[in-house]
């Protein structure tokens, strides 16, 4: 099918709303002839110097540590600077607690392009519609912009086709649907489920449930003391009775990037199938599910600069053959009757009841806006951020990085002496620094190291140098300020 441009479908007159009576409002942005729509009214901003451009707290260091080398911050051919993408990204520029805002909880969610934001307030305003039912030219417009979407996703996941691709919720429901969809019709009494210690508790609970119901084993995988998966326990805990394999392409808390290729391949010699999660990986490394050889391979869209409540599922036209179907309804069938129902064909028969469009259009928009960076070059530049911080934070006293695997993506989860994790993440708060304090939902991960909870920072492409500079800062601040006047 042709991809639809948005722009022209969202341009042309007799979509948009009319504002010959009602002057436009935040509800009803207006689309400038120049067919491009229209900067949405955003919520009000906390106060902003007239240049748009906050300015730096006076109290926080704007040159590195000495012991730290420097980024680029400026484009440079064949470099990326993350100024390219702070500029499209609006709330990076609002301010918290009268500080410019420090976006370091990239793991738990990304912020959003304005790209993203005007793609869906356009498609409120000028192509609403229900999809694959109702003959008129709305829901043909709108089931081609959530075909498109498809498309988008399987091109990016390097997918050999959009029938590989379905549309759920998020990660946690797409691990759902394949343990209930794909486990409840092959699991079963002891059969092994492989789940390695650092899987987040969406790649873990799941299975114990489905594992439950089939009397099949969840089997963890233990890790090195370095966070690396064990690959020799690995090795040896996989037999023929070994059905299903998972794994994180990168850990939510450790950063942890697995061999995910030699996982696959080893798993396959037993027949077993493997999923993958790459809610993690998706915004920081190119991904090619083909090369991967992962039968299923599940994101979020929200941390790819997408609305929340979108995220996509493929699965190899194998994997989807040996899948049943797990919610019923309008969509997933193709005829039912109260003898016989009949089901659509896949990928529309896990797609049952109305799906989430605009989301599929602010995936759509941000898989574009993603893809107008140098995916390479982005990879490259987070890996030399993360150096730079992990170097950083080695100068502030009594902090510990946990998990030090070889390769890793941007996400420091650390503990400080003599501070709690959220007393840590509250300190931060007030200087504008956003990070995660708590069990991540990875307790297991973390009860490696003997740990309940920690602190986490975690990294974007549009942070940068200087936004690490500040958390060193006032992380040296807090030591300096409450020596375990916080309680330990
Ligand atoms: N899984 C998300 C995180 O790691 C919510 O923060």
């Amino acid at each position: 099918m042709t991809t639809p441009d948005l722009r022209a479908l969202l341009r042309a007159p007799e979509q948009v709303p009319s504002t010959a009576s009602a002057p436009p409002t935040a509800a009803t942005p207006t689309m400038p002839a120049s067919g491009a729509p229209a900067t949405p009214a955003m919520p009000a901003m906390p106060a902003m110097p007239a240049s748009g451009v906050p300015a730096a707290p006076a109290e926080v260091p704007t040159t590195p540590p000495a012991e730290v080398p420097g980024l680029p911050t400026t484009a440079q051919p064949g470099v990326f600077s993350p100024e390219s993408a702070r500029k499209d990204v609006p709330i990076l520029h609002r301010t918290v607690n009268g500080q410019p805002l420090v976006w370091l909880d990239n793991g738990a969610t990304t912020q959003k392009p304005r790209q993203v934001i005007e793609a869906v307030s356009a498609y409120y305003s000028a192509a609403n519609s229900n999809i694959h039912r109702g003959a008129h030219t709305m829901a043909r417009e709108a089931t081609e912009l959530y075909e498109a979407g498809r498309t988008a996703v399987a091109q990016f996941l390097g997918a050999p086709s959009p029938d590989t691709i379905m549309f759920v919720r998020g990660t946690t429901e797409a691990v759902n649907l394949v343990a209930q969809s794909w486990g409840r019709a092959h699991l079963g009494p002891g059969d092994d489920i492989l789940v390695p210690v650092l899987e987040h508790h969406s790649n873990i609970v799941p299975w114990q449930l489905i594992a439950e119901e089939t009397r099949a084993r969840v089997v963890p995988v233990p890790l090195t003391p370095d966070g690396e998966i064990d690959q020799d326990a690995y090795a040896d805990l996989l037999s023929a009775r070994t059905q299903m394999v998972v794994v994180s392409q990168a850990s939510n808390v450790l950063g942890t990037v697995p061999p995910v290729r030699e996982m696959t391949a080893l798993a396959h010699r037993y027949g077993a199938k493997v999923l993958v999660d790459g809610a993690q990986a998706v915004a920081h490394m190119p991904v090619d599910v083909q090369a991967l050889g992962a039968d299923f391979y599940a994101f979020s869209g929200h941390k790819l600069f997408a609305p929340t409540g979108i995220g996509a599922l493929y699965a190899t036209p194998g994997a989807m053959a040996e899948m049943r179907p797990w919610q019923g309804g309008g969509n997933m069938i193709e005829s039912v009757s109260f003898e016989r129902t009949t089901f659509a064909a896949m990928p529309h028969m896990m797609e049952a009841g109305t799906g989430h469009i605009s989301g599929v259009v602010g995936l759509l928009a941000a898989i574009d806006w993603l893809r107008g960076f140098d995916q390479q070059a982005v990879a490259a530049y987070e890996e030399a951020l993360m150096s730079y911080a992990m170097q950083a934070m080695a100068t502030v006293p009594g902090l510990e990085v946990i998990g030090s695997a070889a390769q890793r993506i941007a996400v420091m989860t650390f503990t400080l002496a003599g501070h709690d994790p959220a007393s840590v993440a509250d300190w931060l708060d007030k200087d504008g620094i956003a990070v995660r304090a708590g069990h991540h939902c990875a307790q297991p991960a973390l009860a490696h190291y003997g740990l309940e909870s920690a602190a986490r920072a975690s990294f974007a492409l549009y942070n940068t140098s200087g936004e690490v500079d500040q958390l060193v800062a006032s992380l040296r601040r807090l030591q300096q300020a409450g020596q375990g006047a916080e309680g330990a």
